[in-house]
């Protein structure tokens, strides 16, 4: 498998595999998201988590990024693999899908240390576009404002933190004196909220 490029603009670096594996096998062996389900892969990069899904055997799975090159490279990994996925160019921001038309979202968004914000405009986009489930990958220090916009702002009826773990982010910027930078990130799981339901 060929991983991505890393613009530092669009906070592109790969999930590893333990992150990956751990964010793919919750979501279908604690609660059947993926098998069978249309999944979409936000900010898929190189793919990892789009064509895990589609190895856990999702029906369909749709990967989506900013970056050109980022989507030649997964759907080249895609072909090795030998799996079916489709890959749509968009900002994340401008995704104009009306309804719900995937079951899953998987995503590691930018953390927003480029652009404040950048990944809750993936969590925002993402609970309007899932009818099931979102899994999410976000800074432990923001846990407080995520669960509170995701439940007040976002049209979450749930949102758990299903586990905390090390994100190893490599060196991306000048000042990083290392040559990785140990990130503590919660794995978040979303349920959207349906159209005149109640929060929990
Ligand atoms: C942290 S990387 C994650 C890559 C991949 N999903 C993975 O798990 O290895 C974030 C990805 O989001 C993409 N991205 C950043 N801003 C975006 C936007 N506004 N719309 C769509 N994709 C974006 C980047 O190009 C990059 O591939």
């Amino acid at each position: 498998m060929i991983l991505m490029l890393q613009q530092i603009e669009l906070e592109q670096y790969p999930t590893g595999p333990h992150i990956a594996s751990r964010l793919l096998y919750t979501a279908e062996n604690s609660f059947g998201d993926v098998e069978n389900k249309v999944v979409a892969d936000f900010g898929c990069g190189c793919g990892t988590l789009g064509l895990a899904a589609a190895l856990l055997g999702a029906d369909h799975v749709i990967g989506l990024d900013i970056d050109t090159e980022s989507l030649e490279i997964a759907s080249s990994n895609a072909d090795d693999l030998d799996l079916d996925m489709d890959f749509v160019h968009c900002d994340i921001k401008n995704l104009k899908w009306q309804d719900r038309i995937v079951d899953t979202v998987v995503m590691n968004p930018p953390f927003g240390t480029r652009r404040k914000g950048a990944d809750m405009d993936f969590l925002f986009v993402a609970l309007k576009v899932a009818s099931n489930a979102v899994y999410s990958l976000h800074k432990t220090t923001t846990r407080d404002h995520v669960k509170r916009t995701a439940l007040r702002d976002y049209n979450a009826v749930s949102a758990e933190v299903l586990c905390e773990l090390r994100f190893d982010v490599p060196q991306l910027y000048k000042f990083h004196k290392k040559k990785e930078v140990d990130v503590a990130v919660d794995l978040w799981r979303f349920v959207p909220k349906k159209d005149g339901e109640k929060h929990l």
